[in-house]
């Protein structure tokens, strides 16, 4: 079945792969919007980004609304240390020539899905999540449209990237995944304990170098970037590739291990700031119950996106 999706992203890196897999998979894909906000770099910059991938897969009858500036209540966390200042790595996208929409994204998230039929829209969320939880906290009743969330955000066993303790998506915005989790739709919640399975290694890299298509080829020039830094910081070999990991689970979820878990979010607590405590539905009593995906096939999951975007 073919599913509407919106995608509310930071572009950023992985956020443009996990778009240009999207786009290269029409058949399976409606995508009626692109939302993007503040996180990996500001908004303005995630605005062009998403934009920019557009004009280079010709998709720009795709709508794209910039949303939130800022986080609901802390100070914004940016990672162009890792994505580089314009959040594309190596990268250079064309300019998109496609009008500007003036539409703010929560505007947008409000109108649509208060006008959706219930369960019809599949949200696809590889950012902080501000920009559903101003609309949810603006009108609570929108949820209703939601048929499924697909989020990349959190970390278990893994612990964080940005601290010791949380994940760059939910410690950038801790108050507004608290109320994504809890809107009491169906999620799945692809967080590090998965994505850290996903990496471009070398090999990979020699895949996607190998490619005679434009938007691989520009997929591996933002990579490069990024397995660089990787290596400097982490010491790792192969960057991780988080956010395609969604596309690829509404794809193909039968790559994807999932348990149904009980998360609470950290929010006000600065030392563990965007924790998220990943338990057993039983164990404590608070947080919300959704599906959290714990392991990956990650070749065939490679395979699988790499052959979405050759055919953009
Ligand atoms: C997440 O943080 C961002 O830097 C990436 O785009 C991804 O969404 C991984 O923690
Ligand atoms: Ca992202």
């Amino acid at each position: 079945m073919r599913r509407s999706i919106i995608i509310d992203c930071d572009p950023g890196v992985d956020d443009c792969i996990a778009l240009m897999a999207a786009l290269g998979s029409p058949k399976e894909l409606d995508i009626r919007a692109i939302c993007v906000v503040a996180g990996n770099v500001p908004v303005e910059t995630c605005y062009r980004n998403a934009r920019g991938v557009l004009a280079l897969a010709g998709r720009e009858d795709v709508p794209v609304y910039a949303g939130c500036e800022r986080p609901l209540s802390v100070e914004p966390a940016f990672a162009d240390h890792v994505h580089g200042e314009s959040g594309l790595g190596g990268a250079v996208l064309p300019d998109s020539a496609a009008p500007l929409s003036g539409l703010h994204a929560v505007d947008y998230l409000c109108e649509t899905f208060g006008n959706a039929a219930p369960g019809s829209i599949t949200m696809v969320i590889t950012g902080p999540m501000t920009n559903l939880a101003t609309a949810l906290a603006r009108d609570p009743k929108i949820a209703a449209a939601v048929d499924e969330l697909v989020i990349m955000g959190g970390a278990g066993t893994e612990g964080g990237n940005v601290t010791p303790h949380a994940e760059f998506n939910v410690f950038a915005d801790p108050h507004a995944a608290e109320i994504v989790l809890n809107c009491g739709r169906p999620i799945t919640l692809i967080g590090l304990d998965a994505t850290l399975q996903f990496r471009c290694t070398a090999n990979r890299m020699q895949r996607m170098l190998a490619s005679p298509h434009s938007a691989v080829a520009a997929a591996s020039d933002m990579i490069a970037h990024v397995n660089a830094v990787y290596g400097e910081i982490y010491g790792a070999e192969g960057a991780a590739l988080h956010d395609p990991c969604t596309i690829g689970y509404l794809l193909a979820p039968e790559l994807f291990k999932v348990e149904m878990v009980r998360v609470s979010v950290v929010c006000d607590n600065a030392e563990r700031r965007g924790h998220t405590a990943v338990q057993a539905p039983s164990s404590i009593s608070d947080g919300a119950v959704i599906g959290w995906v714990t392991g990956l096939d990650a070749q065939p999951l490679f395979n699988l996106l790499i052959d979405r975007m050759e055919r953009l």
